[in-house]
C-alpha cells in the first residue's frame, strides 16, 4: 500500500501522567507507547510516516529512533489535533492517497484493525472515514452524533455535548482515514469556537458534510483496542491486557504458563511448546525460547536465545546469551552479554559470566566470576574460581581447554591458558600458563607448627 501515508499525534504534555517523561515514552509490555503505535502503523507499510512532535519534542525523537520513512514534524504550540495535522502538511507535500491519523497513546490498536479501517474506506471512496466505537463509559470522549438517515453528522466533544449528546454511546477513537485530495485545504477552515479553545480534528467531520463530501465511520468489534493512555492507571491497565493477549496466544501454541497473571512476555519473544514458565518470569526483546524448557520463577530473560530443553532456576538473570539444549542455569545465576552455554552445560548458584563461553558438558557450580573466558568442552570450575580479566585499563582473556580441572578458589590471572586436561590445585593463583596434562599448584606451602598453642598459652 505506497499510497498509505501515516500521521502520529505526539505532542501533548499527558498532564496527567504527572511525569518529568513525555507521555508516549512510558513503556507498556517492555515497548514505548509510541513503538507500539508505530508497530501498529508499519503493518500498513506507509510511504510516510510522520509523527507530530511538541512537548519534549527532542526526547521523542531520539526514543523513536531511526525508522525507514520515519519523519517528524514539531508543533509549537500545542493548539489541539486538528492544529497538531496541519503541522504534517509540508512533509506530505504533492502526496496522495489515504492518511491513516493515529494518537501515540493508544498502543492496542492492531495491524489489522487499521488494515480494514484503510480497505473500506478506498472501498467506499469515503473522504473521511472515523473509527468508532460502543462503550458503557463514553465520558471523556468525543460522541458520534447522527443524521435521521443514520450518516454520522458531526464529533461533538465531551466538553461541549448537550446532556442528551453526552448519552450517546457511540464514541470517536481519534482514528482516521482521510483522502488526502481536499483534507488539508478543509483544516484550514476548522475554527477553535469551542469550551477548549482549540482547533478540533474532529470538526472536520462537520466541515465535509457542510461540502457534500462522504463520510463514513467502521465500528470496532472490541472496544479495548482504542482504550488511550492518559494517567498511570490507564497504563497499568493496558499493559494488563497486553500481557494476558500475549500469554493466551503463547498458551494456544503449546506453552504452559503456571500464573498468567504474573508472567510478563515481550510482543517479540518466541516460547516453543511443551515449554513451561513459572510465575513472576519476565522474558523481554528478542528472545527466544525452545521447546520443553522449564523458567523458573522470579527469572528475568533479554534479548537471549535458549535451545530445547533448558531448566533455568528461580532468580536468575540472563541478557544477550545464548544457553545451548539440555543446559541448566542456576539458581542465582548471571549471564551476562555475549555469554554462550554449551550443550548439557551447568551453571550454578552466584555464578557470573560475561563475554564468556562454557563448553559441552562443562560445569561451573559454585560462586564464580567469569569473565572474557572461553571454556572448552567437560571442564570441571571448582567452587569460588575467579578469572582476573581486568588489570584496572584493560580486559585479558582466559582460555581453559577441554577436560581441565580448575580446584576450588582458583584466581586465573588473565591472560592466562589453561592447557588440555590439566589441573589446577585447589587455592591457586595462576599466572603462568598451564601445559596440557600438567598439574599446577600456585600457592604458599603449609607449615604446621606442633604444638604452638600451648607454647602460646604458656607466654
Ligand atoms: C481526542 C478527540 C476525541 C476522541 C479521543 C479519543 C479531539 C479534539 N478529540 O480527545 O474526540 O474521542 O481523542 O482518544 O481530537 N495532541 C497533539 N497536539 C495537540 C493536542 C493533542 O499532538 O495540540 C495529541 C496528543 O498528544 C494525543 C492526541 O493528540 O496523542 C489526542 O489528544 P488528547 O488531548 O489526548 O485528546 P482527547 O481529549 O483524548
Ligand atoms: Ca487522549
Amino acid at each position: 500500500m505506497s499510497d498509505t501515508h501515516i500521521v502520529v499525534l505526539a505532542a501533548g504534555k499527558g498532564t496527567r501522567m504527572k511525569s518529568a517523561q513525555p507521555k508516549v515514552l512510558h513503556r507498556a509490555a517492555g515497548l514505548s507507547l509510541l513503538d507500539h503505535v508505530l508497530r501498529a502503523a508499519a503493518s500498513l507499510q506507509p510511504a510516510t510516516t510522520v509523527v507530530v512532535v511538541g512537548h519534549m519534542a527532542e526526547q521523542v525523537r531520539r526514543a523513536a529512533g531511526e525508522r525507514p520513512g520515519l519523519r517528524f514534524a514539531l508543533q509549537e504550540p500545542q493548539l489541539g489535533t486538528g492544529h497538531a495535522l496541519l503541522q504534517a502538511e509540508p512533509y506530505l507535500a504533492g502526496a496522495s492517497g489515504t492518511l491513516v491519523l493515529l494518537s501515540g497513546d493508544v498502543p492496542l490498536l492492531r495491524g489489522e484493525t487499521l488494515r480494514t479501517l484503510v480497505r473500506l474506506h478506498t472501498q467506499r471512496g469515503a473522504a473521511a472515514t472515523v473509527l468508532t466505537a460502543r462503550v458503557d463509559r463514553p465520558h471523556g470522549y468525543g460522541r458520534i452524533v447522527r443524521s435521521a438517515d443514520g450518516a454520522i453528522a458531526a464529533i461533538v466533544e465531551d466538553k461541549d455535548a448537550t446532556a442528551e449528546q453526552r448519552a450517546i454511546g457511540e464514541i470517536n477513537s481519534g482514528i482516521y482515514a482521510f483522502d488526502l485530495a481536499p483534507l488539508f485545504e478543509a483544516l484550514k477552515t476548522v475554527g477553535s469556537a469551542n469550551a477548549q479553545g482549540e482547533y478540533y480534528l474532529p470538526d472536520l467531520v462537520r466541515v465535509y458534510r457542510e461540502r457534500g463530501l462522504p463520510v463514513d465511520t467502521v465500528l470496532l468489534e472490541d472496544a479495548r483496542e482504542i482504550m488511550g493512555v492518559n494517567s498511570r492507571k490507564e497504563l497499568a491497565d493496558v499493559a494488563a491486557i497486553l500481557r494476558t493477549t500475549r500469554a493466551d496466544d503463547l498458551m494456544a501454541s503449546g506453552v504452559t504458563i503456571v500464573d498468567p497473571t504474573s508472567t510478563w512476555i515481550g510482543p517479540d519473544v518466541t516460547v516453543g511448546p511443551d515449554t513451561v514458565i513459572h510465575p513472576g518470569v519476565y522474558l523481554e526483546g528478542h528472545t527466544r525460547i525452545g521447546a520443553s524448557c522449564e523458567i523458573n520463577s522470579g527469572v528475568r530473560i533479554v534479548d537471549s536465545v535458549l535451545d530445547d530443553g533448558v531448566v533455568v532456576n528461580n532468580f536468575c538473570v540472563i541478557c544477550e546469551s545464548h544457553v545451548a539444549s539440555g543446559a541448566r542455569v542456576g539458581p542465582f545465576a548471571h549471564l551476562r552479554p555475549q555469554s554462550d552455554i554449551g550443550e548439557g552445560a551447568q551453571v550454578g548458584n552466584f555464578v557470573e559470566l560475561k563475554k564468556t563461553s562454557l563448553g559441552k558438558g562443562s560445569k561451573a557450580n559454585h560462586l564464580s566470576y567469569l569473565g572474557d573466558a572461553t571454556i572448552g568442552e567437560k571442564v570441571n570450575v571448582g567452587a569460588g574460581t575467579i578469572t582476573c580479566n581486568y588489570d584496572g585499563t584493560r580486559k585479558h582473556p582466559t582460555v581453559i581447554e577441554d577436560g581441565a580441572f580448575i580446584g576450588s578458589d582458583t584466581q586465573l590471572i588473565a591472560p592466562v591458558r589453561v592447557g588440555r586436561g590439566a589441573y589446577v590445585a585447589a587455592g591457586s593463583s595462576v599466572t603462568e600458563d598451564v601445559p596440557a596434562g600438567a598439574l599446577a599448584i600456585a600457592r604458599g606451602t603449609q607449615v604446621n607448627k606442633e604444638g604452638w598453642v600451648e607454647r602460646k598459652k604458656k607466654k
